[in-house]
């Protein structure tokens, strides 16, 4: 099947992944490509009829420092062109207007008004002004402006301190915006995205996820023939979607190995096996390891080396068993894919799309690495999804909403959440603390009836080592303390504590402390990140 796409070409913003995100919330396929690609390369990407439009992003550089620009093909090929900010002023530039370095920045909130009835901003306005002017609030990061219009083009909005803040050629359907459509904080910024992608470039919604299960199976049937596949299954949401998609095409030519470091959250094992073995008869390997990460981490309290011991002695579990697939036991033919369930923002970050401007914030774990050292072919059938996207495939795959909307789990699991060194004693006590917190928050709703563990990011309890007094009944008790951790962020780059309601803390404490024998005091932590980071460790 093939989809209409948008190609966004990155001049290195912190946002453009945002703008590739609202395309597809408007169920449009696009990809994220560097924008020193060559105008053969646009041209090539565009033979197969389904390229639509093209979308520029901004920058985090000035025109002036960077010779950053668009290949020529984007303005050549005939489709609708929409430039964001850098996007917009390169646009300028290459088309014959000019750019002029701005003598102060504007940053922020910022009231735009329309001109000029365009197709792009036609009936979308946040408010108008007494004398009909249709307004627009938006968000502006910029210093350098557009001071004079290429030939051909109109101004389409304007500020005080920028009067070209969006410009149009609607003969060429090229269009620019010096403000950022793809934040949320300009408020008609999916409008106005969907009506570029939409209406000007013609492309078609297809992109949807329940739609997309057929698609994916026939392209994983004919990537793998009749060979067979391993995976690593973690319990997380990428890896759970990828092997029941996965399940879904190839059935038992799939062995999914589940490694038990004895970190996990309390049952979550034995809800992994029912899961994949009881509901999709799903073949998963579990080996419990929990004696030889425990037996390793005795006496460890650093948090990078007891990372350092985990992440290794993982890698190590999962190549023994993946060597032993691969050899072909129990009368197989022997296992030639590793599949992994690497997503879209991996493939950006980690300069999955070979450039330089494809931002390297991190070489994240799923890429690159292990197939190599197993000699087994990658199969990465979420390449090309975004985490929501993955979502909404899990489920239109049958997986369970509470597996699939689940808090993040750190690859170390409690291993980072028992401050210092590990013990299996601590581990028993605090997946139940925890157990009782998370049940709590999914008990407890907003006057929304939203629960509180959706209204959270990711909320979690955590291990002191540290004794304190209290009494209970006539008794003294001296035992342990335990911190409950709730926050609320987008990114998990930056994040606020959640203001949950008193009555669910008091629960918690009251369950924790009358059900958990061994831990006497429960606190909650209050503190932001930055500074603080959301782990304790
Ligand atoms: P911090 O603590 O850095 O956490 O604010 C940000 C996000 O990253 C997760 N995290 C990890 N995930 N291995 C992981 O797979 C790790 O070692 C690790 N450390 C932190 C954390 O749970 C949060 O979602």
């Amino acid at each position: 099947m093939s989809h209409s796409k948008i190609l966004i070409l990155d001049f290195g913003s912190q946002v453009t992944q945002l703008i590739a995100r609202r395309v597809r919330e408007a169920h449009v396929f696009c990809e994220v490509h560097p924008c020193d690609v060559s105008s053969d390369w646009v041209r090539e990407y565009a033979k197969d009829g389904n390229l639509k439009g093209i979308i520029l992003s901004g920058s985090h550089a000035s025109v002036y420092e960077v010779d950053d620009r668009a290949p020529d093909a984007v303005f050549e090929l005939g489709i609708p062109v929409l430039g964001i900010c850098y996007g917009m002023q390169t646009m300028a530039e290459q088309l014959g207007g000019k750019v002029e370095a701005g003598h102060t920045r504007e940053f922020g909130y910022a009231e735009v008004r329309a001109h000029g009835h365009t197709e792009l901003l036609k009936g979308i306005e946040d408010f108008a002004t007494p004398e009909g002017h249709g307004m627009l609030k938006v968000w502006m990061s910029h210093g350098d402006k557009v001071t004079q219009l290429p030939e051909g083009f109109k101004v389409m909005a304007s500020t005080p301190a920028c009067p070209i803040a969006g410009m149009a050629d609607e003969s060429r359907h090229f269009y620019a915006v010096q403000f950022h459509p793809e934040v949320t904080h300009t408020v008609q910024g999916q409008a106005l995205l969907n009506r570029f992608v939409l209406d000007i470039c013609k492309a078609s919604p297809d992109w949807i996820m329940g739609n997309y299960i057929e698609e994916a199976v026939a392209k994983i049937r004919e990537q793998v023939g009749d060979e067979e596949v391993i995976l690593g299954l973690s319990g997380g949401v990428d890896s759970s979607v990828a092997a029941a998609l996965i399940h879904r095409a190839i059935g038992d030519k799939l062995t999914c190995v589940f490694v038990d470091h004895g970190l996990l959250r309390l049952n979550e094992g034995d809800m992994v096996m029912d899961m994949f073995v009881g509901k999709l008869h799903a073949k998963v390997i579990r080996v419990d390891a929990s004696d030889l990460f425990l037996g390793k981490l005795a006496g460890v309290s650093e948090p990078e080396a007891k990372r350092k011991i985990i992440g290794g002695l993982f890698v190590d579990v999962f190549k023994e068993q993946a060597a032993k697939l691969k050899a072909g036991d129990g009368g197989h033919k022997g296992a030639t894919f590793l599949a992994q369930g690497t997503i879209y923002p991996d493939v950006i970050e980690s300069g999955g799309a070979k450039s330089k401007k494809a931002v390297t914030i991190k070489s994240h774990h799923n890429v690159g690495g292990l197939p190599e050292q197993l000699g087994l072919k990658l199969l990465e059938p979420l390449r090309e999804l975004f985490k929501d996207e993955v979502r909404e495939l899990g489920v239109a795959l049958g997986l369970p909403r509470e597996m699939v909307y689940r808090h993040p789990f750190p690859g170390p699991g409690l291993g980072v959440r028992i401050l210092g060194e590990v013990k299996k004693e601590y581990a028993d006590l605090l997946r139940r603390a925890d157990a009782i917190f998370i049940e709590e928050l999914r008990n407890f709703t907003d006057e929304s009836g939203k629960t509180w563990y959706d209204l959270t990011s990711q909320a979690f309890t955590v291990f002191l080592p540290v004794k304190s007094v209290g009494v209970m009944g006539d008794g003294r008790t001296y035992d342990y303390v335990v911190a409950l951790r709730a926050v609320q962020t987008s990114d998990f780059m930056t994040a606020d504590w959640a203001e949950l309601p008193y009555a669910l803390l008091k629960k918690v404490s009251g369950r924790i402390i009358n059900e958990v024998r061994g831990i006497n005091r429960v606190t909650y932590d209050v503190s932001s990140k930055p500074p603080a980071t959301i782990e304790w460790e």
